[in-house]
């Protein structure tokens, strides 16, 4: 019943972790607005979808107008949106000897920056209506730094951060925030990955315990378990320890 008639619009929804949580959700009863860059990935999304009349707007998050063009058309056909979950997201591994500063700058856009541009655009008509639920999909990546991931890696500990400061901030407005940490979920993000990735799981795993979580309102909701716990002691490990163990990975 929670999600039953409302409106959720998901960005970055037509690969992935965004697309399986559409189709978990399709089946909660949602009806959906969902968006990315690639138009017709979307609109097959959405005649996979039927039911209830869902949307197809398309939208690149590392542009303002973009973000404004796809919100206008969102609420024009289905109303302010009940939820909005951040979901678009890029990875490229780097390492700094390997740095290259457009596809980073780009990461910390499309990753992170794009959070701000959302908000900036949607904000204002969920205060004035006095409630909103706001997701956005972050990463264990984000809880400490880690070789091998320095534009990933910030942008999430970004995300991650402004999650915190949102959710303190609108729990008095009556909008809920909350942070989604997965841990390696086999999509095309992580295709080309050339090491084991412990403990990953599918993008429909990773999107029936967001529907889950998303359910009890509960600021983090992380998986897989044994990763994200895992990632979460290093986290609070006493620096030299940390340096130590990380220099293994
Ligand atoms: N897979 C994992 O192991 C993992 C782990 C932790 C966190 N995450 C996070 O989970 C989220 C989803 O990742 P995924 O694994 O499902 O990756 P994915 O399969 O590559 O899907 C990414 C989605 O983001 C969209 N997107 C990318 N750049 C965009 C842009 N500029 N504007 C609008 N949409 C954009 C993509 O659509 P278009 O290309 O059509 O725009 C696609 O729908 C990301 O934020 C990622 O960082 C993933």
């Amino acid at each position: 019943m929670f999600f039953s008639d409302k409106v959720v619009w998901i960005i970055g929804a037509s690969e992935g972790i965004g697309r399986a949580l559409a189709l978990a959700l399709e089946e909660e009863g949602a009806r959906l607005a969902v968006s990315a860059r690639g138009h017709a990935r979307l609109e097959e999304l959405v005649s996979e979808l039927g039911g209830a009349p869902h949307l197809a707007a398309v939208c690149d998050v590392s542009s303002f107008e973009s973000i404004q063009t796809a919100y206008r058309q969102v609420k024009s056909a289905l109303g302010v949106p009940d939820i909005i979950v951040h979901c678009a997201g890029v990875y490229t591994p780097m390492y700094a000897r390997e740095l290259n500063l457009e596809v980073a700058l780009s990461t910390m856009n499309i990753n992170f920056a794009s959070a701000l541009k959302l908000l900036d655009v949607t904000l204002g008509d969920l205060r004035a209506r006095a409630s909103g639920h706001l997701v956005l999909v972050s990463s264990v990546a984000g809880y400490c730094g880690l070789p091998n991931s320095m534009a990933y890696g910030a942008s999430k500990a970004a995300l991650s951060n402004l999650a915190e400061s949102l959710r303190i901030e609108l729990a008095p407005e009556h909008i809920t925030v909350q942070l989604v940490s997965p841990g390696f979920v086999k999509t095309r993000l992580t295709d080309t990955n050339p090491f084991p990735m412990p403990f990953i799981i599918s993008a429909e795993d990773a999107a029936a315990r967001m529907v889950a979580g998303m359910k009890t309102g509960r600021f983090e909701i992380h998986f897989p378990r044994r990763f994200s716990y895992f990632m979460k002691a290093l986290r609070i490990l006493p620096r030299p320890l940390f340096f130590w163990v990380t220099k293994w990975l």
